[in-house]
């Protein structure tokens, strides 16, 4: 079990000469961005994306579990370590005047925008060079008074400059100072600047960037571009993670689900998001039931609700995990429904690392098999899985697997299973909206 980290602020010498912004304000507004997983074009065979991407989902599940079980009276250290891992997408995105293109993860677990800046005290690999703030005259330093810098969980002030620090769950960190920018999002024709955006000037800083440049914060707090943009609402349709077509992120103005003229298919249906006041940058969903083979299994609700004494438990949907973790007592439930139902020899664990919903698919020419179907209920919701988003062939067995595993706390709805919908999170409604759709076609 991780436990608090405490790291003692290192005050970063002032960093640049400061030209006049030529920001203002831009209109109404919205845009496309594109999302590249991070494995993508990097050879792998689908069997290693498949364990690249486990592996990713367990350290994801392993920082949930350690903030939760911190204890109630530690709470408030606990919200300064950031449930985070790396997540699994990088969003195209520039910074600073002229602007300089780089990619930054897509973290709907956290809300800080940050790359990491030249001078480098302490920095990882990255692709694209450092950012040169002092070459930047939109650029400018935040007062320790200003509101994004008492946003911060962990700040303090050097020369009345907001210097801040920032904790992921997996012991990564960022460090730096606290400025606004000029950012530039969008593809071709929805291609939009916008000024005066807070976010991390990082000149110390570690942990993997997984071939990013930075990170872009998509959570509910303050900090987080979704907030800062002004249009609380974003949408993503991503393709598997075994595809080779890129997944698409429509911001604002063009985060709508439509069911007459695109892709989009079937009924949409909503949600409601619900706060957990330990970790409130979360998305967390009211799950009601898992039904398989059109049998709801008697979980037990409190299984998916937060506990309020000390936050644990609940049911957060997140793009950064990959398979889907459900609470002990649910996944139980849904794997004996599997062995109940799939015809085919359950596979023994060899390794903890192992997937545990395995079944013998004897070898071609395989005969049919017929797998149940699985649903989500969540309160006004029903998220009906297409098969290929719950089972999955592990590439060097051949085996069927159920793409989930169990976790000792709270549940999370990874990207796996979500992929091929378009989702929508509109945080000024508080509202989590899907809709099936071929994502390589959105
Ligand atoms: C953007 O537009 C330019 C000029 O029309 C074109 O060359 C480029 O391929 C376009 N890029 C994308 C991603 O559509
Ligand atoms: C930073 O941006 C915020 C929001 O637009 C603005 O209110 C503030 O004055 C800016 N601060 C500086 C130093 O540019
Ligand atoms: C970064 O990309 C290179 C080549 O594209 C790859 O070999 C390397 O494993 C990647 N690093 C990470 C951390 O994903
Ligand atoms: C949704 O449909 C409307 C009307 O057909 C269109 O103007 C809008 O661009 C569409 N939005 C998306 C995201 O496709
Ligand atoms: C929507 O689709 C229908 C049929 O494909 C087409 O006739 C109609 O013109 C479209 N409407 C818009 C606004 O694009
Ligand atoms: C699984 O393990 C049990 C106990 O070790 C054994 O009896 C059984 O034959 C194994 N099943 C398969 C399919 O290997
Ligand atoms: C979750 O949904 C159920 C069923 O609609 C409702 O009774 C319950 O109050 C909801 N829980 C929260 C925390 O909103």
């Amino acid at each position: 079990m991780a436990s608090i980290t405490v790291v003692l602020l290192v005050l970063l010498p002032l960093l640049l000469s400061s030209l006049v912004a030529a920001a203002h304000s831009d209109g109404g507004f919205g845009f496309q961005a594109t999302l590249t997983h991070v494995d993508a074009g990097k050879g792998y065979t689908d069997a290693q994306l498949l364990s690249r991407a486990v592996r990713r989902s367990r350290s994801r599940v392993a920082a949930l579990q350690s903030l939760a079980a911190t204890p109630a009276e530690a709470i408030t250290t606990a919200r300064i370590l950031v449930l985070a891992s790396w997540g699994e997408y990088l969003m195209s995105m520039a910074i600073g005047t002229p602007p300089r293109e780089y990619s930054a993860i897509l973290d709907t677990g956290s809300d800080l925008i940050w790359t990491q800046c030249a001078p480098c005290m302490l920095c990882v690999d990255q692709p694209t060079p450092f950012f040169e703030s002092a070459k930047s005259p939109t650029f400018k330093k935040l007062s320790c008074s200003s509101p994004m810098c008492n946003a911060l969980y962990v700040w303090d002030c050097y020369k009345n400059t907001c210097v801040y620090q920032y904790f992921y769950g997996d012991s990564a960190s960022t460090a730096g100072v606290l400025a606004n920018e000029t950012f530039t999002f969008g593809t071709n024709g929805t291609r939009v600047s916008v000024p005066k955006i807070a976010f991390g000037c990082g000149n110390l800083n570690a942990g993997s960037l997984y071939n990013g440049s930075g990170m872009v914060g998509f959570g509910r707090g303050p900090l987080s571009l979704v907030s800062q943009l002004g249009v609380p609402r974003f949408s993503y349709c991503l393709t598997s993670f075994m595809s080779t077509v890129p997944s698409r992120l429509y911001f604002g103005a063009y985060a709508t689900l439509n069911t007459t003229n695109t892709s989009d298919s079937g009924p949409v249906q909503s949600t409601p998001f619900i706060v957990n006041p330990a970790l409130p940058t979360m998305y967390y969903l009211n799950m009601t039931g898992i039904s398989v083979g059109g049998d709801l299994l008697p979980v037990d609700p409190s299984v998916f609700t937060i506990n309020d004494a000390d936050g644990t438990g609940g049911v957060i949907i997140d793009s950064g995990a990959t398979i889907t973790y459900l609470a002990q007592p649910a996944y139980d439930m849904v794997h004996q429904a599997f062995v109940a139902q799939v015809g085919l020899t359950l596979v023994n664990v060899t390794s903890p690392d192992d997937l545990d919903t395995c079944f013998k698919w004897p070898p071609p020419p395989r005969k049919k098999v017929t797998m149940p179907e699985l649903v989500f209920h969540f309160e006004g919701a029903d998220m009906e899985l297409p098969l290929e988003n719950y089972m999955l062939i592990d590439g060097s067995t051949g085996n069927l697997c159920l793409a989930m595993a169990p976790s000792e706390d709270g549940s999370i709805i990874g990207s796996f299973q979500h992929s091929n919908f378009h989702v929508l999170y509109d945080n000024e409604n508080s509202l989590l909206s899907f809709v099936p759709a071929p994502c390589n076609l959105v």
